[in-house]
C-alpha cells in the first residue's frame, strides 16, 4: 500500500508533490507528509494524521524546495499517527527516505546496525533511513553508496525515494516488487507509485524495474543496477488521460464511475470485436487456453467475485472446469493441478500482493498464464505470460465497481472466443458484440433508475446494522459482491449467501426488520428462491426483491431487464452498487476513502 512522489525542478516542487499525493490518496490516506530540501537547515518537514486534505492545512506558503519526496500512507508497521508518517529522516538528519512495500528482516538490520539510535516511530522505513545514516558514518560512504549497500541487505518489498539534504541537486529512487515510474519532463524529473501521480506534469514515462536505483536531476534519469551496469531506458508516453481522472461534477467519484458502466462495455467491444464480430485477441492465447483441461482464476476480494460470475458461461463456452480461488488461500495451500491447468490472474490494479505470490509460484513451475487487469505495464501484466486489458479508464474510489463489470465481460469475451475459434456450437451467441450492445442500453436503464434505489436505501436500510443478499447460480455469485460494496463503504454487516444455505444455520440471525435482498434472474431456480425469501419474510425479515421482468412478481422492489443468462450480472449488479452508494452517502461516510482500506493492497 502506499503511495510515493518525488520531484526534482527548478522551481518550488511542494504545489506539485501535493497534487500527487491527492491522486495517490486511492493508495492510503491514514496520513501523509512531504519533504523539500532547500536553504534551511535540514529542509521542511510536515506530516499530518487522516487524509492528504490534513497535510494541505499544514503547508505554508513559505514551504519551497526545488527537490522534494512524499508519501501517502495505508499503515502495516505501527498505527497511522504523525510520528509513524513518512518521510523519515534519520536520528541525525543526513538522509530523508519515502518507502512503499514491507521490509521482512526490519528486525535483523535493527540489531545489526542500530542499536544506539533513538527510534521515534514504530515503522520499518524508520529502521531502513537509519541503516543508511549508520552505513554513511560507519564507512564514509555517500547517501547514493550507502543507499545501495542497504539495498543489498533488504528482504522485502520495496519502492524509495531518498534525498540527501546536502545535495538539493538530486534524488534517488530505487524498487522492488513495489511499482514506481519515472516521469521525464524537459527540465524536471518525477517519480510516482502510478502514472496518476505525475500525469498532470507529464506524461512521458520510464518503467523503473526491480533491483535497479536511479538518481534524478533536472537535466538527467541515470539507471543503473546495484552492481553498477548503466541502463538506458526511453520514455513511453503514458495512455492516461488528464480529464478522466477528474470527478467533474459528481459528489463521489464511486458514483461516476458506476455511471461510466455502459461507456467502459463500449470501450470492450470497439477494443476486442473487429466490424464482423470476430474477437480480436491474440489466437495463440486463444489456443493455449483451449487446449488446457483446467483454468484457474486466481482472484481477491471484488475481482473473485467476477472470477465467480464468469464460471459458468467459461465453462460453458470452453467446455472446460473452471475453478475461482482467492489467492491468499491458494498460494500456500495449492490444489492438485492438473496436467495442463491455465491461469488467468484477475486484478483491477495488477499490483495485488495476494495475486502476485501466487503467479510468482506459477512462474516458478512455468505454468501458463494471463493477466487480466485495467492497468498496463503492472507487476501481474508484465509477470504473466499474457495480458488483457479492462479499457475501463483509472478507477479512483476505492470501492471497484466499473472493473468487476469489465472483468466479467472480458472474461465473457475470452470464452467467446475459445467457442469461435473451435467453431462448434457451445450454446453462445451468433454475435456478443451485438449482444453487448443491448446490454449498454440495459445498464444505461439501470443507472436512469437510480432514484428508486436512493429512495429503498432511506425506506429499507436508514439505520440497520446487517443486511443478507441471497440467490443462486449467478445470482449468488453477484449477492456476494453487492454484499461486499455494501459492507465496505456503509459498515454495515452485509453478508451474501447461497439462497438453499441460509436456512442451514444462518437463518438464525433473522429478527424483526432484518433486511433480505433476493435476487432472482435464474429460470432454473426462481421459485426456490423465492421460498426461501418466504422463510425469512415469516420470521420477520424485511425483504427487497431485484427480479428480472419475465420472474418479476407484483410487489418485488426492482425490476431488472430481460438479458441473456450470461450478461445477467452485468445488471444486476448496478442498482445493487447504487444500493451501496446511497446507504453509505445517507449515513454521511466518505463513499470513496472508506476507513481501514486502500485501493491497491500490495501487502500480503
Ligand atoms: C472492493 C475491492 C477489493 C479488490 C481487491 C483486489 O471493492 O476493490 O476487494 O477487488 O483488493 O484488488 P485487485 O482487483 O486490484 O487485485
Amino acid at each position: 500500500m502506499c503511495g510515493i512522489v518525488g520531484m526534482i525542478a527548478n522551481e518550488n516542487v511542494c504545489e506539485v508533490l501535493l497534487k500527487g499525493l491527492e491522486r495517490l490518496e486511492y493508495r492510503g490516506y491514514d496520513s501523509a507528509g512531504i519533504y523539500l530540501a532547500n536553504q534551511e537547515e535540514g529542509g521542511s518537514l510536515v506530516k499530518a494524521q487522516g487524509p492528504i486534505k490534513a497535510l494541505a492545512h499544514k503547508i505554508t506558503p513559505a514551504m519551497h524546495g526545488t527537490v522534494g519526496i512524499g508519501h501517502t500512507r495505508w499503515a502495516t508497521h505501527g498505527v497511522p499517527s504523525e510520528a509513524n508518517a513518512h518521510p523519515h529522516r534519520s536520528e541525525h538528519g543526513k538522509v530523508v527516505l519515502v518507502h512503499n512495500g514491507v521490509i521482512e528482516n526490519y528486525k535483523e538490520l535493527k540489531e545489526m546496525y542500530l542499536k544506539d539510535t533513538t527510534l521515534t516511530g514504530e515503522t520499518d522505513t524508520e529502521i531502513v533511513v537509519n541503516v543508511i545514516e549508520q552505513l554513511m558514518a560507519n564507512e564514509g560512504l555517500d547517501a547514493k553508496s550507502a543507499f545501495k549497500k542497504a539495498l543489498t541487505q533488504i528482504q522485502g518489498s520495496y519502492a524509495f525515494a531518498l534525498i540527501d539534504p546536502t545535495q538539493p541537486d538530486r534524488f534517488y529512487a530505487a524498487k522492488n516488487k513495489s511499482p514506481l515510474l519515472i516521469g521525464c519532463g524537459p527540465d524536471f524529473h518525477l517519480v510516482g507509485s502510478d502514472a496518476l501521480a505525475m500525469i498532470h506534469q507529464t506524461n512521458q514515462l520510464i518503467e523503473l524495474q526491480d533491483g535497479e536505483i536511479v538518481t534524478l536531476t533536472t537535466d538527467s534519469v541515470i539507471i543503473e543496477t546495484l552492481d553498477g551496469q548503466k541502463i538506458q531506458r526511453t520514455p513511453y508516453e503514458a495512455q492516461v488521460d488528464n480529464d478522466s481522472i477528474d470527478k467533474g461534477t459528481y459528489p463521489f467519484y464511486m458514483l461516476k464511475e458506476i455511471e461510466e458502466q455502459p461507456l467502459v462495455i463500449r470501450r470492450l467491444q470497439q477494443k476486442y470485436f473487429d466490424q464482423t464480430g470476430n474477437v480480436r485477441i491474440d489466437s495463440d492465447l486463444i489456443q493455449k487456453i483451449a487446449a488446457s483441461d483446467r483454468l484457474y482464476i486466481v482472484a481477491c476480494g471484488t475481482s473473485y467475485h467476477a472470477g465467480l460470475a464468469a464460471k459458468a458461461t467459461l465453462e460453458a463456452w470452453i467446455k472446460t472446469p473452471v475453478e475461482v480461488h482467492v489467492a491468499s488461500e491458494f498460494g500456500y495451500h495449492m490444489p492438485l493441478l492438473t496436467p495442463k491447468a491455465f491461469f488467468i490472474f484477475l486484478s483491477q490494479s495488477g499490483e495485488t500482493a495476494d495475486s502476485r505470490q501466487v503467479l510468482v509460484k506459477t512462474n516458478q513451475l512455468h505454468l501458463p498464464s494471463l493477466t487480466i487487469t485495467n492497468v498496463p505495464g503492472s507487476t501481474l501484466a508484465r509477470e504473466a505470460d499474457a495480458a488483457l486489458f479492462l479499457e475501463a479508464g483509472p478507477e479512483i474510489a476505492v470501492a471497484s465497481t466499473k472493473a468487476y463489470t469489465a472483468q466479467i465481460s472480458l472474461l465473457t469475451i475470452l470464452a467467446y472466443a475459445v467457442a469461435q475459434q473451435r467453431g462448434g456450437n457451445y450454446g453462445q451467441p451468433s454475435d456478443l458484440s451485438h449482444e453487448f450492445s443491448l446490454i449498454e442500453e440495459k445498464m444505461t436503464q439501470m443507472i436512469e433508475d437510480k432514484s428508486a434505489i436512493h429512495q429503498a436505501v432511506k425506506h429499507y436500510l436508514p439505520t440497520t446494522r446487517n443486511a443478507f443478499f441471497i440467490g443462486r447460480g449467478v445470482d449468488y455469485a453477484v449477492a456476494l459482491e453487492a454484499a461486499l460494496k455494501l459492507k465496505e463503504i456503509s459498515y454495515i454487516q452485509a453478508e451474501g449467501f447461497a439462497a438453499g444455505e441460509l436456512k442451514h444455520g444462518t437463518i438464525a440471525l433473522i429478527e424483526t426488520g432484518t433486511p433480505v435482498i433476493g435476487l432472482i434472474t435464474d429460470e432454473a431456480t426462481h421459485t426456490h428462491t423465492r421460498g426461501n425469501l418466504e422463510e425469512v419474510k415469516s420470521r420477520g425479515a424485511e425483504t427487497m426483491i431485484f427480479a428480472k421482468a419475465s420472474l418479476a412478481q407484483a410487489d418485488d422492489l426492482f425490476v431488472l431487464p430481460d438479458v441473456p443468462d450470461y450478461l445477467a450480472s452485468l445488471v444486476t449488479i448496478i442498482p445493487l452498487q447504487l444500493l451501496a452508494y446511497y446507504a453509505s452517502d445517507e449515513r454521511g461516510y466518505d463513499v470513496d476513502k472508506p476507513r481501514n482500506l486502500a485501493k491497491s493492497v500490495t501487502v500480503e
